[in-house]
């Protein structure tokens, strides 16, 4: 299995876009219409990546953005007395939008609680959250600091029941593993091309149907056919193409993968699952095993991510160590906003997150976790 990183091919794709021309869409010439077909390639190839259909597939600068759009498409139907549900798990990109949208619809918010011992979000209370007058459910397919992964299918099959929407953050889970929107039950799965080896784009996925009975904002003589109605101005028609070859990359790193694209990379990104999960064994065991060292979030499905802190250090302290060792973390509430006040670490500075994905190997975990043993 050939799990390499592969960017050149993600530049080439950019550096070749321009090299043939592009123009913006709708012209009668050629660097036009090549234009609209890397749109298209860009709406196929992240339908494929998630299990979607291309004619569902808004692209935009990135999923806060999206979403914010999204919101406000969606809450112009909200009425006093609605409800919306968000999540204490969520990065703050799939909370805020929505709560600002209820403030303004007069509609009411409502939050699923995370189990602070175990990073945990019981979608069983779901059943207890959601009522009639619930409009909207938004939560997260995998947590951004300690990689928890709810049961989405669970709880979008209680909103759906109940005759609500469902937003699904898949910004930390689309590269972690396999994705199909149909199995989560997403009305609307959200993802950013830059978590998947590819440039600083987000797209978000729902049926066209669905797409057809939203009016958003848009300029007057701009498209009004779906998904284009979504999108405002121009777009980085380069890096849309870029994404393009992200997913082909991601397609492939499976050696044995074969068929369709689709069928790549459902199987590709099975295979870097499981390797992930084998590293990530190593990294957490690692940790744990540490006095020093304090992890966050043990939930029974998780990304490859530890989310920690380190006695005696601040989290930029480790994060300045690590650096300087050349382990690039984050550290910082990394805008799990909610999360990390219920863990009671933000007004601490958090924690450190280390991530690991496809291109990590052994010697990566060890030389993280000898560079955290130093501290102690
Ligand atoms: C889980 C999650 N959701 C949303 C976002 C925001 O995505 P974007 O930067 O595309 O707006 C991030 C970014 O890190 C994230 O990790």
């Amino acid at each position: 299995m050939a799990l390499a990183f592969d960017v050149t091919r993600v530049r080439a794709a950019i550096s070749a876009a321009y090299q043939a021309g592009i123009g913006n869409s709708g012209g009668a010439f050629p660097a036009s219409a090549r234009a609209v077909a890397i749109t298209q390639s860009c709406r196929e190839a992240v339908a494929d990546l998630v299990g979607g259909d291309p004619g569902g597939v808004v692209l935009g600068p990135n999923m806060t953005t999206l979403t914010y759009r999204m919101a406000g498409a969606l809450a112009r139907t909200w009425r006093a007395g609605d409800q919306v549900i968000v999540s204490r798990l969520d990065h703050d990109a799939n909370v805020r939008p929505w709560i600002q949208a209820a403030e303004r619809a007069g509609a009411v918010v409502r939050w699923a609680e995370v189990d602070p011992a175990t990073g945990e979000l019981p979608a069983a209370q779901y059943a207890a959250l959601i009522g009639d007058r619930t409009r909207l459910v938004a939560v997260t397919a995998a947590s951004n600091v300690i990689g928890t992964r709810p049961d989405v299918a669970a709880i979008t099959g209680m909103a759906r029941a109940a005759g609500a929407l469902s937003y699904v953050d898949g910004v930390h889970a689309t590269p972690h593993g396999p994705v199909d929107v149909g199995s989560l039950g997403a009305d609307f799965y959200a993802t950013s091309a830059y978590k998947w080896s590819g440039p600083h784009i987000g797209a978000v996925v729902a049926s066209p149907a669905m797409l057809e009975t939203l009016l958003p904002d848009k300029l007057v003589p701009a498209p009004d056919s779906v998904p284009e109605r979504f999108e405002l101005g121009t777009p980085p028609f380069a890096d849309l193409a870029g994404a393009v070859a992200a997913v082909d990359h991601l397609a492939g790193l499976d050696d044995a993968a074969a068929g369709q694209r689709r069928q790549r990379v459902v199987a590709s990104m099975t295979a870097a699952e499981a390797h992930e999960q084998r590293l990530f064994g190593v990294l957490i065991g690692g940790l744990d095993a540490m006095r020093h060292v304090t992890t966050y979030g043990k939930a029974a499905r998780r990304t490859a991510t530890a989310f920690f802190t380190v006695a005696g250090k601040t989290p930029q302290q480790v994060a300045d160590h690590l650096a300087s060792r050349k382990v690039n973390v984050w550290n910082g509430d990394n805008y799990a906003w909610e999360l990390t006040g219920v863990l009671g670490i933000r007004e601490t500075g958090s924690a450190v997150r280390a991530g690991l994905v496809h291109y990590n190997d052994e010697s990566d975990v060890n030389h993280l976790l000898e560079a955290v043993a130093e501290l102690g």
